[in-house]
Protein backbone atom coordinates (compact mmCIF):
# COMPACT_ATOMS: atom_id res chain seq x y z
CA UNK A 1 0.00 0.00 0.00
CA UNK A 2 2.88 2.31 0.90
CA UNK A 3 4.50 1.81 -2.38
CA UNK A 4 1.39 2.01 -4.51
CA UNK A 5 0.83 5.44 -2.80
CA UNK A 6 4.22 6.78 -3.41
CA UNK A 7 4.05 5.84 -6.67
CA UNK A 8 0.50 8.15 -7.34
CA UNK A 9 1.96 11.10 -5.42
CA UNK A 10 5.21 10.68 -7.90
CA UNK A 11 3.43 10.26 -10.85
CA UNK A 12 1.11 12.78 -9.82
CA UNK A 13 3.77 15.31 -8.97
CA UNK A 14 5.56 14.09 -12.40
CA UNK A 15 2.35 15.14 -14.43
CA UNK A 16 1.90 18.39 -12.90
CA UNK A 17 5.04 19.47 -13.20
CA UNK A 18 4.87 19.01 -17.15
CA UNK A 19 1.82 20.61 -17.64
CA UNK A 20 1.66 24.22 -18.92
CA UNK A 21 -2.31 25.14 -19.59
CA UNK A 22 -4.82 25.26 -16.79
CA UNK A 23 -7.02 22.65 -18.68
CA UNK A 24 -4.09 20.13 -18.05
CA UNK A 25 -4.28 20.73 -14.58
CA UNK A 26 -7.80 20.11 -14.06
CA UNK A 27 -7.65 17.13 -15.57
CA UNK A 28 -4.72 15.56 -13.43
CA UNK A 29 -7.00 17.08 -10.44
CA UNK A 30 -10.09 14.79 -11.69
CA UNK A 31 -7.54 11.78 -12.04
CA UNK A 32 -6.29 11.54 -8.96
CA UNK A 33 -8.38 13.97 -6.72
CA UNK A 34 -12.02 13.31 -8.39
CA UNK A 35 -14.83 11.21 -6.91
CA UNK A 36 -13.38 7.88 -9.58
CA UNK A 37 -9.62 9.21 -9.26
CA UNK A 38 -6.72 7.24 -7.97
CA UNK A 39 -6.06 8.36 -4.42
CA UNK A 40 -9.73 7.94 -4.03
CA UNK A 41 -10.12 4.67 -4.61
CA UNK A 42 -7.15 3.78 -2.79
CA UNK A 43 -8.96 5.51 0.28
CA UNK A 44 -12.40 3.50 -0.38
CA UNK A 45 -10.01 0.36 -0.34
CA UNK A 46 -9.59 1.31 3.66
CA UNK A 47 -11.93 -1.37 4.66
CA UNK A 48 -9.79 -4.28 3.53
CA UNK A 49 -6.27 -2.66 5.75
CA UNK A 50 -6.05 -4.22 9.23
CA UNK A 51 -7.69 -1.36 12.01
CA UNK A 52 -4.80 -0.68 13.32
CA UNK A 53 -2.91 0.20 10.42
CA UNK A 54 -5.50 2.76 9.55
CA UNK A 55 -4.80 5.50 11.13
CA UNK A 56 -1.19 5.21 9.62
CA UNK A 57 -2.51 4.64 6.20
CA UNK A 58 -5.14 7.41 6.90
CA UNK A 59 -2.54 9.81 7.38
CA UNK A 60 -0.29 8.73 4.40
CA UNK A 61 -3.09 9.24 1.85
CA UNK A 62 -3.86 12.24 3.59
CA UNK A 63 -0.48 13.45 3.22
CA UNK A 64 0.12 12.60 -0.08
CA UNK A 65 -3.54 14.01 -0.95
CA UNK A 66 -2.08 17.76 0.60
CA UNK A 67 0.88 17.42 -1.75
CA UNK A 68 -0.67 16.53 -4.89
CA UNK A 69 -3.37 19.70 -3.96
CA UNK A 70 -0.54 21.99 -2.85
CA UNK A 71 1.61 21.27 -6.12
CA UNK A 72 -1.61 21.85 -7.80
CA UNK A 73 -2.41 25.52 -6.53
CA UNK A 74 1.16 26.42 -7.03
CA UNK A 75 1.40 25.69 -10.49
CA UNK A 76 -1.63 27.25 -11.30
CA UNK A 77 -0.37 30.12 -9.45
CA UNK A 78 2.31 30.38 -11.79
CA UNK A 79 0.27 29.50 -15.35
CA UNK A 80 -1.85 32.29 -14.29
CA UNK A 81 0.54 34.50 -13.66
CA UNK A 82 2.17 33.76 -16.90
CA UNK A 83 -1.08 34.38 -18.67
CA UNK A 84 -1.62 37.17 -17.46
CA UNK A 85 2.25 38.62 -18.39
CA UNK A 86 1.37 37.54 -21.97
CA UNK A 87 -1.71 39.35 -22.09
CA UNK A 88 -0.57 43.00 -20.75
CA UNK A 89 2.30 42.48 -23.65
CA UNK A 90 -0.08 41.74 -26.75
CA UNK A 91 -2.43 44.30 -25.57
CA UNK A 92 0.30 47.27 -24.91
CA UNK A 93 -1.14 50.45 -25.90
CA UNK A 94 1.19 53.07 -27.13
CA UNK A 95 -0.14 56.13 -25.41
CA UNK A 96 2.41 58.56 -27.70
CA UNK A 97 0.82 57.68 -30.89
CA UNK A 98 -1.20 60.76 -32.28
CA UNK A 99 -5.20 60.12 -31.87
CA UNK A 100 -7.25 59.52 -33.90
CA UNK A 101 -9.55 63.17 -34.65
CA UNK A 102 -13.20 62.92 -35.74
CA UNK A 103 -13.25 65.22 -38.68
CA UNK A 104 -16.51 67.15 -37.73
CA UNK A 105 -17.82 69.20 -40.78
CA UNK A 106 -19.39 72.97 -40.64
CA UNK A 107 -21.67 75.03 -42.10
CA UNK A 108 -20.97 76.24 -46.08
CA UNK A 109 -20.72 80.34 -46.20
CA UNK A 110 -24.38 80.01 -47.80
CA UNK A 111 -26.00 78.86 -44.83
CA UNK A 112 -24.02 81.02 -42.03
CA UNK A 113 -25.06 83.36 -44.40
CA UNK A 114 -28.85 82.32 -44.56
CA UNK A 115 -28.57 81.79 -40.90
CA UNK A 116 -28.00 85.76 -40.90
CA UNK A 117 -30.53 86.76 -43.00
CA UNK A 118 -32.96 84.64 -41.39
CA UNK A 119 -31.92 86.23 -37.86
CA UNK A 120 -32.24 89.06 -39.24
CA UNK A 121 -36.04 89.42 -40.64
CA UNK A 122 -37.00 86.91 -38.25
CA UNK A 123 -35.99 89.24 -35.33
CA UNK A 124 -38.58 91.66 -37.22
CA UNK A 125 -41.56 89.49 -37.16
CA UNK A 126 -41.24 87.59 -41.00
CA UNK A 127 -42.01 83.94 -40.82
CA UNK A 128 -39.50 81.65 -43.32
CA UNK A 129 -41.59 79.70 -45.93
CA UNK A 130 -40.70 77.62 -48.52
CA UNK A 131 -41.93 77.07 -51.96
CA UNK A 132 -41.61 74.26 -55.01
CA UNK A 133 -38.09 74.46 -57.17
CA UNK A 134 -40.30 72.72 -59.78
CA UNK A 135 -42.56 75.53 -59.85
CA UNK A 136 -45.25 76.02 -62.63
CA UNK A 137 -44.88 78.64 -65.34
CA UNK A 138 -48.12 80.22 -64.39
CA UNK A 139 -46.34 81.26 -60.91
CA UNK A 140 -43.00 81.39 -62.11
CA UNK A 141 -44.39 83.96 -64.70
CA UNK A 142 -47.65 85.09 -65.18
CA UNK A 143 -48.98 85.15 -61.72
CA UNK A 144 -45.80 87.68 -61.36
CA UNK A 145 -46.95 90.25 -64.26
CA UNK A 146 -44.63 88.40 -66.99
CA UNK A 147 -47.42 87.13 -69.67
CA UNK A 148 -46.06 84.99 -72.32
CA UNK A 149 -43.87 86.75 -75.16
CA UNK A 150 -42.71 89.63 -72.37
CA UNK A 151 -39.58 90.61 -72.82
CA UNK A 152 -38.42 89.93 -69.32
CA UNK A 153 -38.87 86.28 -69.74
CA UNK A 154 -36.12 86.10 -71.98
CA UNK A 155 -33.91 87.13 -69.41
CA UNK A 156 -34.58 84.13 -67.24
CA UNK A 157 -33.73 81.85 -69.78
CA UNK A 158 -34.12 78.31 -68.00
CA UNK A 159 -34.89 74.95 -67.67
CA UNK A 160 -38.00 73.76 -69.36
CA UNK A 161 -39.63 70.40 -67.73
CA UNK A 162 -42.64 70.69 -70.28
CA UNK A 163 -44.80 73.68 -71.60
CA UNK A 164 -46.09 74.31 -68.20
CA UNK A 165 -43.56 73.34 -65.91
CA UNK A 166 -39.96 75.02 -65.42
CA UNK A 167 -37.22 74.92 -62.54
CA UNK A 168 -37.92 78.38 -60.93
CA UNK A 169 -35.97 81.46 -62.43
CA UNK A 170 -36.30 83.10 -59.15
CA UNK A 171 -38.20 82.75 -55.38
CA UNK A 172 -40.59 85.38 -56.18
CA UNK A 173 -43.35 82.63 -57.41
CA UNK A 174 -43.95 82.00 -53.26
CA UNK A 175 -44.88 85.42 -53.36
CA UNK A 176 -48.35 84.69 -55.02
CA UNK A 177 -48.67 80.85 -53.67
CA UNK A 178 -48.58 82.61 -50.28
CA UNK A 179 -50.92 85.46 -51.07
CA UNK A 180 -52.97 82.97 -52.98
CA UNK A 181 -53.63 81.36 -49.29
CA UNK A 182 -55.69 84.47 -48.41
CA UNK A 183 -54.14 84.90 -44.81
CA UNK A 184 -52.91 88.66 -44.34
CA UNK A 185 -51.34 90.41 -43.11
CA UNK A 186 -48.24 88.32 -44.75
CA UNK A 187 -44.57 89.43 -43.54
CA UNK A 188 -42.21 86.52 -44.63
CA UNK A 189 -39.00 85.53 -46.77
CA UNK A 190 -38.91 82.46 -48.87
CA UNK A 191 -35.24 81.30 -49.14
CA UNK A 192 -34.40 79.07 -51.90
CA UNK A 193 -32.46 77.81 -54.79
CA UNK A 194 -33.31 78.77 -58.49
CA UNK A 195 -32.17 78.00 -61.88
CA UNK A 196 -31.45 79.50 -65.03
CA UNK A 197 -29.70 78.60 -68.09
CA UNK A 198 -26.57 80.54 -67.46
CA UNK A 199 -22.94 79.79 -68.63
CA UNK A 200 -20.61 79.25 -65.17
CA UNK A 201 -18.35 82.24 -65.00
CA UNK A 202 -16.69 83.66 -61.97
CA UNK A 203 -20.20 85.81 -61.10
CA UNK A 204 -22.97 83.28 -63.09
CA UNK A 205 -24.26 79.49 -61.96
CA UNK A 206 -26.91 77.91 -63.83
CA UNK A 207 -28.26 77.17 -59.94
CA UNK A 208 -28.04 79.79 -57.16
CA UNK A 209 -30.02 81.06 -54.14
CA UNK A 210 -32.21 83.74 -53.56
CA UNK A 211 -34.49 84.76 -50.71
CA UNK A 212 -37.40 86.32 -51.01
CA UNK A 213 -39.61 88.88 -48.80
CA UNK A 214 -42.63 89.87 -48.88
CA UNK A 215 -44.46 92.49 -46.50
CA UNK A 216 -48.72 92.63 -47.45
CA UNK A 217 -50.86 94.88 -44.91
CA UNK A 218 -53.32 97.98 -44.62
CA UNK A 219 -50.84 101.04 -45.49
CA UNK A 220 -47.52 99.74 -46.84
CA UNK A 221 -46.01 102.11 -48.21
CA UNK A 222 -42.06 102.78 -49.89
CA UNK A 223 -41.03 104.82 -46.65
CA UNK A 224 -41.93 101.01 -45.26
CA UNK A 225 -39.62 99.37 -47.64
CA UNK A 226 -37.35 101.69 -47.27
CA UNK A 227 -36.57 101.59 -43.48
CA UNK A 228 -36.75 97.72 -43.72
CA UNK A 229 -34.20 97.38 -46.52
CA UNK A 230 -31.66 100.28 -44.69
CA UNK A 231 -31.50 98.19 -41.10
CA UNK A 232 -31.57 94.47 -43.20
CA UNK A 233 -28.37 96.42 -44.68
CA UNK A 234 -27.16 97.66 -41.13
CA UNK A 235 -27.45 94.86 -39.62
CA UNK A 236 -26.32 92.35 -42.32
CA UNK A 237 -23.25 94.76 -43.49
CA UNK A 238 -22.60 97.18 -40.28
CA UNK A 239 -23.59 99.72 -38.36
CA UNK A 240 -22.53 102.61 -40.70
CA UNK A 241 -23.62 101.00 -43.56
CA UNK A 242 -26.14 103.58 -46.17
CA UNK A 243 -28.30 102.46 -48.83
CA UNK A 244 -29.07 103.96 -52.37
CA UNK A 245 -31.92 103.24 -54.02
CA UNK A 246 -31.87 103.11 -57.88
CA UNK A 247 -35.12 103.44 -60.09
CA UNK A 248 -35.48 99.91 -61.90
CA UNK A 249 -37.97 97.91 -64.01
CA UNK A 250 -39.47 95.04 -62.25
CA UNK A 251 -42.87 93.56 -64.03
CA UNK A 252 -44.36 92.79 -60.69
CA UNK A 253 -43.19 95.56 -58.60
CA UNK A 254 -44.22 99.10 -59.41
CA UNK A 255 -42.38 101.73 -58.77
CA UNK A 256 -39.45 98.98 -58.23
CA UNK A 257 -35.81 100.06 -57.64
CA UNK A 258 -32.53 98.40 -56.96
CA UNK A 259 -30.83 98.69 -53.31
CA UNK A 260 -27.30 99.61 -53.48
CA UNK A 261 -25.29 99.45 -50.04
CA UNK A 262 -21.99 101.90 -49.14
CA UNK A 263 -18.98 99.33 -49.73
CA UNK A 264 -18.24 98.23 -46.31
CA UNK A 265 -14.50 98.18 -47.21
CA UNK A 266 -13.86 101.44 -48.37
CA UNK A 267 -17.06 103.37 -46.47
CA UNK A 268 -18.15 104.58 -50.36
CA UNK A 269 -14.76 106.47 -50.99
CA UNK A 270 -14.37 103.75 -53.74
CA UNK A 271 -11.75 100.81 -53.69
CA UNK A 272 -11.07 97.60 -55.96
CA UNK A 273 -13.66 96.01 -54.08
CA UNK A 274 -16.80 98.22 -55.36
CA UNK A 275 -14.85 98.99 -58.59
CA UNK A 276 -14.09 102.11 -57.72
CA UNK A 277 -18.04 103.55 -57.33
CA UNK A 278 -18.13 103.09 -53.36
CA UNK A 279 -21.43 101.71 -53.90
CA UNK A 280 -22.47 97.67 -54.39
CA UNK A 281 -25.82 96.57 -55.46
CA UNK A 282 -27.36 94.39 -53.52
CA UNK A 283 -30.78 93.22 -54.36
CA UNK A 284 -34.40 94.26 -56.32
CA UNK A 285 -37.64 95.81 -54.83
CA UNK A 286 -40.26 97.67 -55.18
CA UNK A 287 -43.95 98.23 -53.97
CA UNK A 288 -46.42 94.73 -55.26
CA UNK A 289 -47.98 95.85 -58.82
CA UNK A 290 -52.17 95.61 -57.91
CA UNK A 291 -52.47 93.53 -61.08
CA UNK A 292 -50.46 91.03 -59.13
CA UNK A 293 -52.49 91.73 -55.66
CA UNK A 294 -55.47 91.47 -57.58
CA UNK A 295 -54.50 88.28 -59.81
CA UNK A 296 -53.42 86.47 -56.63
CA UNK A 297 -56.84 87.24 -54.79
CA UNK A 298 -55.86 90.52 -52.71
CA UNK A 299 -58.36 93.59 -53.21
CA UNK A 300 -55.21 96.24 -53.87
CA UNK A 301 -57.67 99.14 -52.84
CA UNK A 302 -57.48 97.59 -49.14
CA UNK A 303 -54.04 96.30 -49.02
CA UNK A 304 -50.68 97.09 -50.58
CA UNK A 305 -46.93 95.87 -49.69
CA UNK A 306 -43.35 95.51 -50.76
CA UNK A 307 -41.28 92.63 -52.11
CA UNK A 308 -37.57 92.08 -52.33
CA UNK A 309 -34.91 90.04 -53.82
CA UNK A 310 -31.74 88.74 -52.42
CA UNK A 311 -29.20 87.16 -54.45
CA UNK A 312 -27.64 84.56 -51.29
CA UNK A 313 -24.64 84.06 -52.85
CA UNK A 314 -23.72 87.80 -53.48
CA UNK A 315 -24.28 88.26 -49.96
CA UNK A 316 -21.82 85.68 -49.13
CA UNK A 317 -19.23 86.88 -51.56
CA UNK A 318 -19.53 90.18 -49.94
CA UNK A 319 -19.45 89.45 -46.77
CA UNK A 320 -16.46 86.96 -46.63
CA UNK A 321 -14.62 88.65 -49.26
CA UNK A 322 -14.20 85.82 -51.81
CA UNK A 323 -13.80 87.06 -55.53
CA UNK A 324 -15.34 83.91 -57.45
CA UNK A 325 -18.65 82.11 -57.06
CA UNK A 326 -17.11 79.02 -58.16
CA UNK A 327 -15.42 78.68 -55.59
CA UNK A 328 -18.83 77.87 -52.93
CA UNK A 329 -19.67 75.50 -55.17
CA UNK A 330 -16.74 73.14 -55.36
CA UNK A 331 -16.35 72.22 -52.21
CA UNK A 332 -12.66 71.97 -51.43
CA UNK A 333 -12.02 71.28 -48.38
CA UNK A 334 -9.14 73.73 -47.95
CA UNK A 335 -11.39 76.42 -49.38
CA UNK A 336 -14.18 75.69 -46.64
CA UNK A 337 -12.90 75.37 -43.16
CA UNK A 338 -11.95 79.04 -43.77
CA UNK A 339 -15.87 80.15 -42.90
N1 LIG B 1 -36.97 88.08 -58.73
C1 LIG B 1 -36.06 89.15 -59.07
C2 LIG B 1 -34.87 88.58 -59.84
O1 LIG B 1 -34.66 87.40 -59.79
C3 LIG B 1 -35.58 89.85 -57.84
C4 LIG B 1 -36.65 90.69 -57.25
C5 LIG B 1 -36.77 91.99 -57.60
C6 LIG B 1 -37.55 90.16 -56.36
C7 LIG B 1 -37.78 92.80 -57.07
C8 LIG B 1 -38.56 90.95 -55.82
C9 LIG B 1 -38.65 92.26 -56.18
O2 LIG B 1 -39.44 90.48 -54.95
O3 LIG B 1 -39.65 93.04 -55.65
O4 LIG B 1 -34.15 89.32 -60.43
Amino acid sequence: MKEQLERIREEALKQIEASDALEKLNEIRVAYLGKKGELTSVLKSMKNVAPEDRPRVGQMVNDARAAIEARLEETRLALARRARQEQLKREVIDVTLPAKKSRVGHSHPNTIALKEVERIFVGMGYEVVEGPEIEYDLYNFEKLNIPANHPAKDEQDTFYINKDIVLRTQTSPVQARVMEQGKLPIRMIAPGRVFRSDEVDATHSPSFHQVEGLVIDKCITFSDLKGTLAEFAREMFGEDTRVKFRPHHFPFTEPSAEMDVSCFKCGGKGCRFCKGSGWIEILGCGMVHPHVLEMCGIDPESYSGFAFGVGLERIALLKYEIDDMRLLYENDIRFLTQF
